[in-house]
């Protein structure tokens, strides 16, 4: 019985219910009786009288599953977009979800997830961020991994699943169900880092040289309760046959190094010393260097559970353009997707993308809570860790968070963000019906953002010296809520809503509107 598993997925049940495409159901029949199909009847008023509270008003009038489930279930609706990549169990709970001993798990080897860090020039020299996870893999049976796997599919099952797509989803959710090791002694091995593509792992980056010297044994210390560790440590200069590592003040090149896990081949990265001035690109992953479709909850549960990552149109050849064409750029990859999943999103990463260092969703901010100001604490560590570097920041306009943490940056660091780039998702995908709020961006300086519909409006642009829009590409930024559906206006919308929007619609604009409007 799988007990701690995402009261998301229930949640999101109602929608997907009132959407067109009847699915079966995966998960209790007793979520499923409490959902209707509802339908709106139409109102003869005029859409210049209609107030947002009247959208609240006729769609809490639906019936009480939409009103329970938003009740319920406010994660779901945390960041204006589903959220079905958060409340995985974690720890204990995996164990008794699985049936699981200790001494079942003790005889299975410890795991380390070494995540690629970075690190800043300081008056005691380098200094190196370590993160990462330490964990057990209980040995689950195919056919148990099915049953989990099946939770996260909605209209499908592993089994009827093609074979690669069946395997990744067993993969995704083997993942998922580790058991963390807290209070674990970590210690890292360090070795200068052969030059970029030698190890065949990341296209188009000529951006990084290999020190001369700095091999060295570090302790990192003890997990925290949740398996995980994430500090800085300053690195001793120790010489190599080569010679030393560069000081941070005395070069502009970034240099690589290799960090490996002590006691265990599972845990390598290379990590990167970042100079104190430069450029650093700090970039969302999910439906802007890959398809998601978030926002489409089925499709985004199989995109994100069984289908293998696929790249965003040609995305990759305007990231392969900037690693090439600027020089000492640093990539940071930087998504709230959960720890757990870091793997795959890695892997995606370095075989299509620029090499570069990587911040997910630590385990500490894995409650609803925390999910919202995730986003925010990852930006403004590695800000505050390069207070002279220039940032660019690229996301999409589907996460509500990027629509306010990352204009926030540009007031809060002045001087330190150089261009926003973010792809309207409304705009080139109609099955995105939330609405996003640009009400972030007022006051900034319009010449230092861009919204922008495919990969190609970014072709050309000199974003080392500023140039960060394309004046070909029509911006209709009005600083309020939009992306409403058919491009209507907030106010206009509501008559659409009472004259027959499907459920899956009204359901997308309730949670919008309660995050919004603070209303719900
Ligand atoms: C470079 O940094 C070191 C250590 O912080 C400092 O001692 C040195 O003066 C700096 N050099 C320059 C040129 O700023
Ligand atoms: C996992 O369990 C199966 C039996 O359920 C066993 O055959 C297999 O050897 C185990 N694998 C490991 C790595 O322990
Ligand atoms: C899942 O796939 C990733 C990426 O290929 C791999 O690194 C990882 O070891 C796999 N995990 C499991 C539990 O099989
Ligand atoms: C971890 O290492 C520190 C310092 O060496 C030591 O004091 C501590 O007891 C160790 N913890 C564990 C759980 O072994
Ligand atoms: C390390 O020491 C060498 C020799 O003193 C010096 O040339 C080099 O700049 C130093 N590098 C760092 C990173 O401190
Ligand atoms: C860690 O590994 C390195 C390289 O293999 C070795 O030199 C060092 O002694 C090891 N340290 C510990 C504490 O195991
Ligand atoms: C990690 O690095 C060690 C040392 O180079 C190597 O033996 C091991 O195969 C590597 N592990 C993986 C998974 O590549
Ligand atoms: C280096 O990074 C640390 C951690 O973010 C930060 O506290 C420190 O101020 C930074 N040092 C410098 C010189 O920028
Ligand atoms: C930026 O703002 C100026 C006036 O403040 C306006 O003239 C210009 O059209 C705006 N540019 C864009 C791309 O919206
Ligand atoms: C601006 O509006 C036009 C016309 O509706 C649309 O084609 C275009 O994609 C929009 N631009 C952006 C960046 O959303
Ligand atoms: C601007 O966008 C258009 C349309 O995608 C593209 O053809 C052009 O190369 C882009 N760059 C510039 C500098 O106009
Ligand atoms: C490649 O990137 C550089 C630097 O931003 C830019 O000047 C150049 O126009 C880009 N080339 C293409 C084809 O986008």
């Amino acid at each position: 019985m799988i007990t701690s598993l995402p009261h998301v997925i229930l949640a999101l049940l109602p929608v997907v219910l009132a959407a067109p495409a009847p699915a079966p159901l995966p998960t209790p029949a007793a979520v499923a009786a409490k959902a209707p199909n509802p339908m709106i009847t139409a109102r003869a008023v005029l859409a210049d009288r209609i107030e947002q509270r009247d959208i609240i008003d006729s769609i809490t009038g639906l019936g009480s599953y939409l009103s329970s489930a938003l009740g319920t279930y406010p994660s779901y609706i945390a960041s204006g977009v589903p959220n079905f990549f958060q409340d995985f169990p974690t720890g204990t709970a995996v164990e008794s979800s699985l049936g699981i001993s200790d001494s079942d798990l003790a005889a299975t080897p410890t795991q380390v997830l070494n995540i690629p860090g970075y690190a800043n020039w300081t008056e005691q020299g380098w200094n190196l961020r370590f993160r990462g996870n330490v964990y057990k893999q209980p040995n689950i049976s195919e056919s148990k991994l099915n049953d989990l796997a099946n939770v996260f599919l909605i209209g499908t099952s592993v089994e009827a699943l093609p074979p690669a797509e069946a395997t990744q989803a067993r993969n995704l959710t083997a993942e998922i169900f580790v058991v963390q090791q807290a209070n674990v002694n970590v210690t890292m091995h360090i070795e200068p880092a052969p030059s970029q593509g030698a190890d065949g792992s990341s296209s188009g980056s000529a951006n990084a040289i290999t020190p001369g010297g700095g091999a060295q044994t570090i302790d990192v210390g003890e997990t925290t309760v949740e398996g995980d560790f994430d500090t800085f440590i300053p690195l001793a200069n120790v010489s190599g046959s080569g010679g030393y590592l560069l000081p941070g003040n005395d070069t502009t090149q970034i240099q690589r190094i290799n960090v490996y896990t002590n006691g265990t081949d599972t845990g390598n990265a290379t990590s990167f010393l970042v100079p104190t001035a430069g450029l650093t690109i700090i970039s969302d992953i999910d439906d802007i260097l890959r398809v998601t479709r978030i926002y489409q909850p089925a499709d985004g549960l199989l995109n994100s559970f069984a289908k293998a990552f696929t790249p965003w149109m040609n995305m990759p050849s305007i990231y392969a353009n900037w690693s090439q064409s600027i020089p000492d750029f640093h990539f940071h990859y930087l998504t709230t997707t959960p720890e757990q999943v870091t793997r795959n999103y890695m892997d995606f990463i370095y075989k299509t993308y620029p090499g570069g260092s990587f911040d997910t969703r630590p385990l500490n901010f894995s409650d609803v809570s925390a999910t919202l100001s995730i986003r925010k604490f990852l930006l403004e560590k590695i800000f505050q860790t390069y207070p002279e570097r220039k940032f660019i920041l690229v996301a999409d306009t589907s996460n509500s968070d990027v629509m306010k943490d990352y204009p926030a940056m540009a007031t809060e660091f002045p001087g330190q963000v150089k261009c926003i780039l973010l792809r309207n998702t409304s705009s080139t995908d109609s099955g995105d019906k939330f609405p996003y709020d640009t009400s972030g961006f007022k006051g900034l300086d319009n010449s230092t953002y861009m919204f922008f519909n495919i990969p190609d409006d970014l072709t050309g642009l000199d974003i080392v010296n500023g140039q960060c829009v394309n004046s070909t590409i029509k911006q209709n930024i009005t600083f309020s809520t939009q992306g409403l559906p058919f491009g209507l206006s907030k106010k206009s919308a509501a008559v659409k809503i009472r004259s027959g929007l499907n459920g899956a619609v009204v359901a997308a604009l309730v949670m919008a509107f309660g995050v919004v409007s603070g209303v719900l």
